[in-house]
């Protein structure tokens, strides 16, 4: 399973990249907004941090203004990765990008029926929000694995890449239903690595270690 970061926080990219452990950077225009930067230029900052894709979205709700956004967004690195909302609209547009081999993300989707037709749109990646769903009551996961189901059957090569994370529950759940990717805000990115037992075992370790007073290096 690929794990890709939901932030547009360069510092906190720059120093979790180096982990090795991250495969791609998600972007939104809430995230931009509330961080107080430059659009075009925080996305070519990502892109010279990370190697995977990164995801940047249109903020064009038409069809040829979203061609327009998109065209230019794809000029800033190889690495980007256009975002359009799952409306008629941004499918068309995805189909377009699609035949000019420009890698597409599909977000804002809340159904299987939604995520079939990007599929058939060309989809580099569809982005099913757990979270979301989660707040309303609905069922988040279950969603994943609807899609799971459905791009199996007819072997769609789009990527399924849960999104709205809240938890690392999330993650655990989605990689089991067999997510190809999960988008995970940094905080818990963090709390995947951690355990109580794991600090507690550590510790042990060490103090029984200095007991026979000797040294590896
Ligand atoms: O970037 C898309 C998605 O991950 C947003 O998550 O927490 O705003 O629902 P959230």
């Amino acid at each position: 399973m690929k794990l890709f970061l939901d932030s547009v926080d360069l510092e906190v990219i720059n120093s979790l990249s180096k982990t090795g452990l991250i495969d791609g950077i998600t972007t939104n225009p809430s995230l931009i907004a509330s961080s107080g930067m430059n659009f075009l230029e925080t996305i070519k900052k990502i892109c010279d941090l990370v190697d995977g894709p990164v995801s940047a979205e249109v903020t064009a709700t038409d069809f040829k203004s979203m061609l327009l956004e998109g065209q230019k967004l794809s000029k800033i690195s190889s690495n980007v990765v256009i975002k359009v909302p799952l409306t008629k609209d941004g499918l068309k547009a995805c189909k377009a990008f699609s035949k000019q081999g420009i890698r597409v993300n599909v977000t804002l989707c809340f159904s299987t029926a939604q995520a079939l037709l990007a599929a058939k749109a060309g989809a580099t990646f569809i982005s099913p929000f757990i979270g979301r769903l989660d707040d309303l009551g609905a069922d988040g996961i279950n969603l994943i694995a609807e899609i799971v189901e459905i791009y199996n059957n007819f072997n769609f090569q789009t990527e399924i890449l849960a999104a709205s994370i809240r938890s690392v529950q999330d993650v655990v759940d989605s990689a089991k239903l067999g997510a190809d990717i999960a988008t995970i805000p940094p905080k818990i990115f963090e709390g995947m690595f951690l355990h109580p037992l794991t600090n507690k075992g550590l510790e042990s370790f060490l103090a029984d270690w200095s007991k026979t007073g000797q040294s590896i290096l």
